[in-house]
């Protein structure tokens, strides 16, 4: 999404054709990423996809129950038939140890030849057309959409940069064939090397008046390029971000009454649950789509008690007035949350 949308609520996705595909070949990428690809059982060609986009792949939980997860596709190739009419899929994985199991089932459970249900490709993060150079900064395994952002732009002879940063140079998925494609315009960043974290500010700073921003990331990174391109005086509108991970619980984070007033609910929401997975666990079938507090499309209306909203939906206008919470990712800042669904 781009930050000038945020205040936007979404209104409902329609639910994409899924279909069933081959894992076809698995790579460790390094010892936390591994890659997947995908392939039609006959061989046939797969729907077309641009840039920044993802599929939504069904995976297996440690309770039984199946869940989707939202993986970008991964396309080095400056040939515009490679997305138009692909053979394969290929998507990358990190294993999150503190994750909800979707990326445990992924690194365990899938191997060659195992069939996957996968949704047909959706995009949220699409590049746009501009003036200006098309600017990529990446945090880890968010590199994934920038990689085809980067091929897509080579492609159309854009102007294009890119800053890679992680905890270690040797855990930068992808490090060299993204140095083979983009040359000296690639600046890595590993945080062991540097002795320091990557330098959001002065990074922002070296970008001209019609560059667009596109980021990709975890949400601290997302939440200080955010902080310093707001203090900097940037133009929302420049600014294109998608979250790679579902957000973690955070301090503090403490269990909560959930009254449901219309369908006569009353739920405790733990702290390392959110609002939106306890309505589905207690057999309600609420509308989302990202479960990132990107989309919009989990929107509910309060009708009392005080939302810590951390969705990046909601203006700062529409967070004070406390009159939607998004439930993928908002929880309480008290002790009772009713809402009017
Ligand atoms: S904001 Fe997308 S599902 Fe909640």
């Amino acid at each position: 999404m781009d930050a000038a949308q945020a205040g936007q609520a979404g209104s409902a996705g329609a639910a994409l054709p899924s279909f069933e595909l081959e894992v076809s070949a698995v790579q460790v990428i390094n010892p936390l990423i591994r890659a997947f690809h995908l392939r039609r059982p006959g061989g046939a060609d797969l729907p077309g996809f641009e840039a920044g986009a993802h599929v939504k792949v069904a995976v297996r939980l440690p309770d039984g129950r199946s869940d989707w997860r939202q993986y970008s596709l991964i396309n080095f190739s400056t040939d515009p038939a490679a997305t138009r009419s692909p053979q394969a899929y290929c998507i990358a994985v990190r294993e999150e140890a503190s994750g909800r199991g979707g990326s445990a089932f992924m690194h365990r459970q899938v191997k060659v030849g195992d069939r996957l249900q996968v949704q047909a490709p959706d995009n949220d993060f699409a590049l746009q057309a501009h003036p200006g150079t098309v600017v990529l900064l990446a945090g880890g395994i968010g590199v994934t959409p920038l990689i085809s952002m980067a091929a897509t732009a080579l492609a159309q002879a854009r102007p294009v940069r890119m800053a890679y940063a992680g905890r270690s140079l040797g855990l930068l998925a992808y490090r060299e064939p993204l140095q083979a494609l983009l040359g000296d315009r690639l600046h890595c960043h590993g945080d062991a090397e540097a002795g320091r974290l990557f330098d959001v500010a002065g990074f922002l700073a070296t970008c001209q008046a019609q560059d667009h921003l596109y980021v990709c990331g975890p949400q601290a990174m997302l939440d200080q390029v955010l902080a310093c391109a707001r203090s900097a005086g940037w133009n929302e509108s420049r600014i294109h971000f998608e979250l790679f991970s579902a957000p973690a619980v955070q301090e503090g984070d403490h269990a909560f009454e959930l009254v449901l007033l219309q369908s006569g609910k009353t739920l405790t929401v733990p702290p390392d649950k959110s609002i939106l997975d306890c309505m589905l666990e207690a057999g309600l079938d609420p509308m989302f789509d990202c479960k990132r507090g990107e989309c919009g499309v989990c929107a509910a209306p309060v009708f009392e008690g005080e939302p810590d909203h951390r969705d990046y939906v909601l203006s700062a206008a529409e967070k004070k007035a406390n009159q939607v919470i998004q439930t993928c990712v908002s929880r309480c800042k008290g002790t009772r949350l009713v809402l009017d669904i």
